[in-house]
């Protein structure tokens, strides 16, 4: 086996494994380490991929029990297998995972197995071996955030990590954060039976997403039964016979009370992952949060050093690291490799599902920018009708003299992917009235977007 490489890559999730292909592609002999016993990072093991085959098992049966009885079918005895909901997932796992090392091989992508740590600007070790490259790109991704006074076990107090993985359906699921990971996975056990409370320490919930959806998301997530105590941390957990028992406080000061849970799911943010890799001993700066600091081009401060994906600021999500990791690959070949921070999307795949990009109205108020809003309930959509699924809205925000999109927040049925035609109109500088004069299939969900770009001009058809 080869030691010296055009490129090492640190990290084997979305950001260092494409990196890593499309580096491949350009030519570059490039090696990829990962000290996870299969590829794909977080992403892939334990994050988007398996929540989301547990969000797509728990909604087919929760659409069964609550959904298709309006559309006149019936079905009697409705029931789950969680272990075989479970093997569903870890087959998905599997298949992802293997997808890569498939996608290493026909690359010619050297998978170093083990941890690594640099030696110096040019060389990390792995497995007690020195390996060399040009460049070399961390990619090491995140992990969450602890608990003061919560310790995890993953088995009753646990993160996504164990929340996915339970090997029963909890009584009563506390989640600890109102955000991406504690709503979809909330969903998911509330879906199958648990009773499920939200604490959360804002007074809202996720906030990087736009107030108003915010406010319509708690609502639908409260019809299924989601219980939430907002403005509200938690300061400290007991075990109990019966459980965990957890104390909560105002946020903003007050009398104490206990809540008891039989399962705790820890999802209050994640932080970047550098643990081991020796940093210090090559000079890498990382920021008052643990990130590694990089320029517009994904350099550090340490030349022939780069970063990319969840280790650095920005969006912990996996599209993000994606284009991070094109972008630098292209950089490194020489080519102009960009990334547009803002025109990536944002989705949580609850049902119905949220999905945004561009800015939000508190952040165009922040910034002092004028805007006119374009609004069109899925009520008024007639396959959302006929699907049962009436739900949400779409809300279009565009700059007040020049009418150039500046944000697009869905709520409603397959918003994630509604949201698409957004993401590339404001990649194309495009204008409300640009999304308003294309034409949309008839009858599709899509007609509820140009919908509501017709009515930032106060022209909607339906309405
Ligand atoms: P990671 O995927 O974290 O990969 C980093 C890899 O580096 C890991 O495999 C790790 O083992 C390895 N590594 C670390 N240190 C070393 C070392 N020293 N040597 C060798 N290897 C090392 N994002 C979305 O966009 N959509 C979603 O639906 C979504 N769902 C999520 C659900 C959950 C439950 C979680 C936890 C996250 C979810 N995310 C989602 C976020 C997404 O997983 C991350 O943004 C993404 O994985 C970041 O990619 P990355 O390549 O930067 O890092
Ligand atoms: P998050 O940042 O989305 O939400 C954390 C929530 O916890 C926030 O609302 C915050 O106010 C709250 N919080 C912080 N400290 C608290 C405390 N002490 N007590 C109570 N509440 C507290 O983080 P989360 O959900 O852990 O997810 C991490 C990241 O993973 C996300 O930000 C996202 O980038 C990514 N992710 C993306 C998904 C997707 O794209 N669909 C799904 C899951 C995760």
């Amino acid at each position: 086996m080869p030691s010296n490489f055009d490129l090492i890559v640190i990290g084997a999730g979305p950001g260092g494994y494409v990196c890593a292909i499309r580096a491949a592609q350009l030519g570059m002999t490039v090696a990829c380490i990962e000290k996870r016993a299969t590829l794909g990072g977080t992403c892939l093991n334990v994050g988007c991929i398996p929540s989301k085959a547990l969000l797509q098992s728990s909604e087919n049966y929760h659409a069964l029990l609550h959904g298709f009885a309006q559309h006149g079918v019936m079905a009697k005895e409705v029931g789950f297998d969680l272990p075989k909901m479970m093997g569903h997932k870890d087959e998905v796992v599997g298949a992802n995972t293997k997808g890569v090392e498939f996608l290493f091989k026909k690359n010619k992508i050297t998978w170093l197995k083990g941890a690594a740590t640099f030696k110096a600007a040019d060389t990390v070790s792995v497995a007690g071996q020195n390996y060399t490259a040009r460049h070399i790109v961390i990619a090491t991704g995140s992990e969450s955030v602890p608990l003061p006074g919560v310790e995890i076990d993953e088995t009753t107090i646990v993160t996504s990590t164990g929340a996915i993985a339970l090997a029963s359906v909890p009584k009563h699921l506390v989640v600890i954060g109102g955000g991406y990971i504690g709503l979809e996975l909330g969903s998911v056990w509330r879906r199958l039976g648990s009773e499920v409370t939200v604490v959360e320490f804002l007074d809202r919930l996720v906030p990087t997403m736009d107030g108003e959806i915010a406010a319509a998301f708690q609502k639908t997530l409260a019809k299924i039964g989601i219980k939430f105590k907002l403005g509200t941390k938690v300061t400290g957990a007991a075990r109990i016979d019966a459980g965990i028992a957890l104390t909560l406080e105002p946020a903003k000061g007050g009398t104490a009370e206990r809540l008891d849970a039989d399962v705790v799911l820890v999802a209050i943010g994640r932080r970047a992952h550098t643990e081991g890799l020796g940093l210090d001993a090559v000079g890498v700066a990382t920021d008052e949060r643990g990130r590694v600091v990089t320029d517009g081009h994904f350099a550090t401060n340490v030349a022939g050093i780069y970063a990319i994906g969840d280790v650095i600021a920005g969006p912990m999500l996996a599209h993000k690291a994606e284009e991070e990791g094109i972008a630098l690959a292209e950089l490194l070949a020489g080519q102009a490799g960009h990334v547009n921070y803002g025109a990536i999307p944002g989705v949580v795949y609850t049902w119905p599902e949220v999905a945004a990009v561009g800015k939000t109205e508190e952040e165009l108020k922040a910034e002092g920018v004028a805007y006119k809003i374009g609004k069109f309930p899925f009520m008024a959509n007639g396959r959302a009708r006929a699907m049962g699924d009436t739900e949400g809205f779409v809300k279009i925000l565009s700059d007040r003299t020049t009418d150039r999109l500046l944000g697009a927040h869905i709520i409603g049925p397959d918003a994630g992917t509604l949201i698409a035609e957004l993401v590339m109109a404001i990649e194309f500088g495009a204008s409300a009235e640009d999304v308003a004069r294309t034409s949309h299939a008839h009858p599709t969900l899509n007609e509820a977007v140009k919908e509501a770009a017709l009515a930032v001009d106060g022209r909607a058809i339906h309405i």
